[in-house]
């Protein structure tokens, strides 16, 4: 199976593109083992922080997908800076769909 890669557009304006990825991954381990700035996962991935919040890029939102009501409800800890395009990216596991995706990373809470 064909590598997969992401870019992440850091707060900063840097963007990390992380290549050579399996599928099955969450896209915040991806960012968190990367050094991507911003990408905390201080709840270890299980929806419960809000520290790994991401903007999708608008043209990757319909293979992204929606976030399910658990995840609404963490998000709504981002308050201002809650987006429609808000997702947290420990709820997003890499598959093949998602080869090239690109998301910005929010402000930190
Ligand atoms: S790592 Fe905590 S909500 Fe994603």
């Amino acid at each position: 199976m064909a590598a997969l890669k992401v870019t992440f557009v850091q707060q900063d304006g840097v963007e990390k593109t992380i290549e050579g990825l399996e599928p099955g991954q969450s896209l915040m381990e991806v960012g968190r083992n990367n050094g991507v700035d911003g990408i905390l996962g201080d709840c270890g991935g299980s929806c419960a922080c809000a520290t790994c919040h991401v903007y999708i890029e608008p043209e990757w939102q319909a293979a992204v997908g929606a976030p399910d009501e658990v995840e609404t409800a963490t998000l709504d800890m981002a308050g201002d800076v809650l987006k429609p395009n808000s997702r947290l990216c420990c709820q997003i596991a890499l598959r093949p769909e998602l080869d090239g995706l690109r998301m910005r990373v929010a402000p930190g809470m």
